[in-house]
């Protein structure tokens, strides 16, 4: 017995990950998984074809995910990959249900099992399997990365026989995953880094990465350990205390998400007007249209003498690590899907329950009940 695993060749514009590396091969067939991959997957980072030893290598896509049990792919699949599963067929990747209506029906209508990797729920026994944590990680450390190569001036101190210059002083706006690594990354490189979120308890975790913290009295904790919306009056009372901090600083990284909303704006035109010369802002949340009300989410932009710069899709910029990464938190999921070289699924494992986008022709936008129907069993060797 084994389980059919089929890996994508990602098709989106500028996305150089992929699902599978070569140090992964060897523990998914330990797992009980026979290998496929389609021709060309690993190119964009320069992993030739030759070097994933025991895959298969089916250059028809459609072929290539026909006789599937399982599916893997870093961003939501074309529709043309849905209609060439087999019906109850387990698709694992990130999906962002509400921007893809159309591959949501077709989920249901082919009654695929999908797990969708933003709906990993964010709980201590997960963390080897999030995604969003590891493509935000590398995407922190990248952000501080860009801000520094437009910069006209160097980020820690460095003194030489003609006097001193620097430290460059980095606002972090947003603790979470990718907000901390930024933070890290910019004190490891000597900047003096300040940091900033509206959930408190970010306070003491800046701290502790060698930032300050600027507190604005505002608590605004949501569900899941997100931030929620402030109100206009608490606005108003963070945009205050922040001006100050954002008009003193070299280079400013953004990354502030609320989940299911825009970005939210931290930083207004004004603001930026009155920033330093020379200054940058990294936009990290342009995927959400930006924290800053200047920025152009893909483009790198002046405005006055401030630099924004809002890329998009960042983890693919760092392909090559973050196909480690993801291919590893797939894997690491896979472990709770597969027993004995089948596919078993237990509805009553909190993961499991709670990253299941479509199952049996059935939405779940929550977990669905326990006991629910087992997923597609696997084939028998040949
Ligand atoms: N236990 C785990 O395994 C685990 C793993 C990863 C993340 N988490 C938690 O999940 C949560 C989300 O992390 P994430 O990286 O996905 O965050 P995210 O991408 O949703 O948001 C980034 C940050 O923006 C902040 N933010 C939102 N609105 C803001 C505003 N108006 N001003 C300033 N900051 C604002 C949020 O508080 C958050 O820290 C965090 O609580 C994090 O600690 C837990």
């Amino acid at each position: 017995m084994y389980v059919n695993v089929a890996v994508l060749k990602e098709t989106q514009p500028h996305e150089k990950r992929v699902a599978l590396v070569p140090s992964v091969v060897p523990k998914l067939i330990k797992l009980g998984a026979k290998l496929h991959m389609q021709a060309g997957a690993g190119e964009a980072i320069k992993l030739a074809d030759t070097d994933f030893k025991d895959v298969a290598i089916v250059a028809d896509r459609d072929k290539l995910v026909a006789d599937a049990d399982v599916v893997l792919a870093v961003q939501p699949p074309a529709l043309g990959v849905i209609d060439a599963m087999e019906e109850g067929a387990i698709l694992v990747s990130f999906i962002y249900a509400d921007k893809q209506p159309a591959l949501v029906k077709r989920l249901l209508e082919k009654k695929i099992t999908c797990f969708a990797m933003e709906k990993l729920p964010r709980i201590t026994r997960a963390q080897s399997m999030d995604a969003l944590s590891s493509q935000s990680a590398l995407a922190g450390y990248y952000a501080v990365q860009l801000g520094s190569t437009h910069l006209g001036r160097v980020l820690p101190k460095i003194t030489t026989a003609a006097g001193a210059i620097g430290p460059a002083k980095v606002l972090v706006m947003g603790l979470g995953v990718a907000g901390l690594e930024a933070i890290a990354t910019a004190h490891r490189l000597g900047a003096v880094v300040e940091g900033y979120d509206v959930r408190p308890e970010t306070q003491e975790q800046a701290l502790s990465l060698g930032a300050t913290f600027v507190e604005t009295g505002v608590d605004a904790r949501g569900d899941g350990g997100y931030a929620r919306e402030l109100s206009a009056e608490e606005k108003t009372k963070v945009a205050a205390v922040l001006t100050k901090h954002i008009q003193q600083a070299d280079l400013v990284i953004t990354t502030a998400a609320i989940p299911g909303h825009a970005s939210p704006k931290l930083i207004s035109k004004a603001q930026v007007a009155g920033m330093k010369a020379g200054a940058v802002i990294v936009d990290l949340s342009a995927e959400g249209g930006g924290n800053c009300e200047d920025t152009r989410p893909g483009e790198t932009t002046e405005v006055g003498h401030v630099t924004i710069v809002a890329p998009l899709n960042v983890p693919s910029l760092l392909g090559e690590d973050a196909s480690e990464l993801y291919a590893k938190n797939q894997y690491n999921l896979l472990v709770l899907m597969m027993k004995d070289n089948v596919v078993a699924l237990d509805w009553d494992d909190e993961i499991l329950a709670k990253t299941v986008l479509t199952h049996a022709g059935e939405l779940h936008k929550t977990a669905p009940k326990p006991a629910a129907k087992p997923g597609k069993p696997a084939k028998k060797a040949a």
